[in-house]
């Protein structure tokens, strides 16, 4: 069983300190929800698991299995069974999907071990098929020219493939019409096992009456404030964070806020410097 471990997480990009002491226990079987307003730290936190080169861990650890996950390149943190679904996922005109998929596949294996073509590409017909995507897809350039909700599919069918530990869903969610996100959500659900451990970041609850979560997390600030149960989205949802904001004794819940408040403060005292 999968055990990714984050530990005190503090991470910057350029000199902007975003994520401020993270702290989550993801185990293979479990599913974990995170939420929290725009600009919290939450897709920072993805990128950061997964080793994006612009962000820069300036304190704690992570682990999966024990073993040092920071130490590792992003394509050692993918075959140690570490997947990410972006929230923007990008495109690559001249990939295509089938070799993308192919060759991601293919870097799994020890390497006197070939990937079978036949029963790759039975599986990739197959998980076209279940995600009901179009079926030229193999052939198409990777996302290039894809909508919004095929692009998240197409994050949905690489997880189908890859089989990873553990899975984060950047707001897989977002911009799937109600069939798609039912699509979706199945076809995640299918996948939940005692061998996959599941982080679904996302705004809003209907995506867990598909994928129900064990764990509820907020985040504000760059660092998870409050956790709890499918209640306490179910509140969010309802509510929205003002509540929980006046419960923290939080002002202002972005990772800059504060940055922000010196910069206005700056500016009216140069602009009543400028009047005298
Ligand atoms: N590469 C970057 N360069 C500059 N600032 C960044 C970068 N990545 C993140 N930030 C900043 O860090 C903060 C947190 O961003 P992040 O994308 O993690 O938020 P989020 O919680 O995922 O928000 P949303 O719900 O809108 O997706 C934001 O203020 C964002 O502008
Ligand atoms: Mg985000």
């Amino acid at each position: 069983m999968a055990i990714l471990k984050i530990t005190d997480l503090h991470a910057k990009v350029d000199d902007k300190i975003i994520l401020k002491g993270v702290n989550l226990i993801i185990k293979g079987g479990e599913t974990h929800a995170i939420m929290g307003p725009n600009g919290t730290g939450k897709s920072t936190l993805a990128s950061v698991i997964m080793g994006h080169p612009r962000y820069h861990v300036t304190q704690g650890q992570i682990t999966l299995d024990g073993q040092d996950v920071l130490e590792m390149s992003v394509d050692a943190r993918a075959r140690a069974g570490l997947f990410l679904a972006m929230q923007s996922p990008s495109e690559v005109p001249g990939v295509t999907n089938s070799d993308f998929v192919k060759t991601a596949m293919q870097s799994r294996l020890e390497k006197d071990e070939n990937l079978s073509l036949f029963k790759f590409i039975r599986a990739f017909d197959h998980a076209v098929t279940e995600l009901q995507m179009q079926p030229d897809l193999p052939h198409r350039y990777l996302n290039d020219g894809f909508s919004g909700g095929e692009k998240k599919r197409n994050e949905i069918l690489q997880m189908k493939m890859l089989k990873p530990t553990i899975a984060i869903l950047d707001e897989i969610d977002s911009g799937l019409d109600v069939d798609a996100l039912k699509i979706v959500g199945e076809n995640v659900s299918k996948m939940k096992s005692n061998a996959l451990g599941l982080l679904l970041i996302t705004h809003y609850q209907r995506i867990l009456d598909y994928i129900p979560a064990d764990h509820v997390h907020v985040m504000m600030q760059g660092r998870i404030v409050k956790s709890g149960t499918t209640d306490l989205m179910k509140r969010i949802d309802a509510e929205g964070y003002d509540w929980l904001k006046t419960e923290l004794n939080i002002e202002d819940e972005r990772v800059n806020g504060e940055d922000d408040a010196s910069r206005i403060m700056l500016g009216t005292c140069a602009t009543k410097e400028a009047l005298k």
